[in-house]
């Protein structure tokens, strides 16, 4: 795709070509306050039993099936797409005990290289907010499945970062806040995106501070994100942004931090029915 239809697109490819600046920020996870892994939330908002043929677009290093190998039986067929290679490679090292069968391709979301109707289930987590184009990637994505199929897809809500973007823009005013990043699909405004393109979306939260009182560790997880990655930082501000966060842990034992991700489970595809109604 050459026409960027997405005003707030930041090109993050060279970012994931790095697979472990991604692991570092889900590390933090295993501080969380809230009782169970945001693994374990996203797991119970889809039926998986109900879908034997599922795509997983943007996969990354396959953590959910890594975490729960026994999610999918041996009748189920799972195509993992990611555009970077190098997070297909340790998706497939990290799905070696599913018993699905697998299938591994390089392909972009906005133009899947399936055939219509293939699918029971499309998975797309913390994925649609990179598209160059969300209606095109959504009509892609109805376009991929079933008349009775699901979209499971997740996001954040963009005020969840405020302390991490005051601390950052303290030291670095020229980085950019995450939500620049989030804009094009945030909690904030996923629904009604949504809503365009499915008639049944039901909705679900997962809430979650760390108890961290180490300031590397926080710096690891605020240096993963691609907002700052991407940057070339002056040489200092990984100490200096240290510096700051010992002084707000001295102050409150961790960060004062929140994230807040957003399930949504869209049924009803409506571009579907749309192709059918034009023919
Ligand atoms: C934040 S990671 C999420 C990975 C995985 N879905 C998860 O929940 O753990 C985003 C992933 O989307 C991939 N990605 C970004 N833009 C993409 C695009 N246009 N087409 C396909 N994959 C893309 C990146 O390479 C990266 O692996």
């Amino acid at each position: 795709m050459t026409d960027n239809q997405n005003p707030h697109f930041i090109e993050c490819s060279e970012h994931y070509e790095n697979t472990s600046t991604f692991v570092s920020r889900v590390d933090i996870f295993r501080f969380r306050k809230a009782p169970g892994h945001y693994l374990d939330w996203l797991k119970e908002q889809s039926p998986f039993e109900k879908a034997d043929k599922i795509l997983d677009l943007g996969c990354g290093p396959a953590l959910l099936w890594k975490k729960f190998p026994d999610l999918l039986k041996q009748n189920h067929q799972l195509f993992l797409t990611d555009r970077s290679s190098n997070m297909l490679f340790h998706a497939r090292n990290h799905t070696g005990e599913l018993k699905a069968e697998r299938f591994f391709l390089r392909n972009a979301m906005e133009q899947l290289c399936f055939k219509d109707q293939q699918f029971d289930a499309v998975l797309a987590h913390m994925l649609l907010y990179h598209a160059t184009d969300i209606d095109q990637t959504l009509r892609e994505i109805t376009r991929v499945l079933k008349p009775h199929a699901w979209l499971s897809t997740t996001t954040f809500a963009s005020h969840s970062e405020d302390i991490i973007w005051k601390t950052v823009h303290a030291i670095e005013p020229e980085i950019p806040p995450y939500s620049e990043i989030l804009s094009p699909f945030s909690a904030e405004n996923a629904p009604s995106q949504l809503k365009r393109h499915f008639s049944s979306l039901k909705t679900t939260n997962y809430q979650t501070g760390f108890s961290c009182p180490y300031p590397e560790i926080w710096a690891d997880f605020i240096c993963s994100f691609p907002n700052v990655e991407l940057r070339q930082l002056k040489s200092g501000f990984r100490q200096k942004l240290i510096h700051k966060l010992e002084k707000l842990i001295d102050q409150h034992g961790t960060l004062p931090y929140q994230t807040e991700m957003v399930h949504y489970l869209c049924q009803q595809p409506r571009t579907r029915i749309l192709h059918e109604a034009a023919l």
